[in-house]
């Protein structure tokens, strides 16, 4: 059961501002980490919307996630620079080799997409548990994601 109180607050503070459900949901899920089912109601309500109209908004946007991530999480660039190298060959591999979709967690292991590093020099890039991997290969990810759950 999380704290409602902190999610009261965090609603509190932004309802009233312009922009302010963004910013409130970016507030709840930096303090838990996800935005837990619990607050979409209260969202709603504070913004006095539906939760229809929340869960769209968090589902719009790929950084919202309403589950908490896998003790592992695999973030594979699915922009541009990344794709002409290869990307898309590395996350079917990935895919594959975590049982995953894009998206989807597990209480072990989380699988997202980001849309570009900043490191589009040397693609394909992932992150695994936020360490940047760059010029991915299927065989250096067996390797990576290895050590990761190893260490
Ligand atoms: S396109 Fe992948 S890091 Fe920029």
């Amino acid at each position: 059961m999380i704290n409602m109180e902190k999610a009261l607050h965090i609603v509190d503070q932004y309802k009233d501002l312009k922009g302010g459900l963004l910013e409130c949901l970016h507030e709840l899920q930096h303090i838990y980490g996800y935005i837990p089912k619990e607050t979409i109601d209260i969202t709603a309500e504070g913004f006095n919307i539906s939760r229809a109209e929340v869960h769209g908004v968090i589902s719009y946007y790929h950084d919202f996630r309403t589950k908490p991530h896998g003790k592992t999480v695999v973030r594979i660039c699915q922009a541009e620079a990344c794709q002409a190298m290869g990307s898309r060959a590395l996350t079917n591999h990935v895919k594959e080799k975590l049982g995953l979709d894009m998206g989807e967690t597990t209480e072990d292991l989380t699988l997202e997409p980001v849309y570009c590093f900043g490191n589009c020099a040397l693609s394909p890039n992932m992150e695994i548990n936020g360490k940047l991997h760059a010029r991915v290969g299927q065989d250096d990810f067996d390797q990576l994601l290895m050590k990761e759950i190893e260490s």
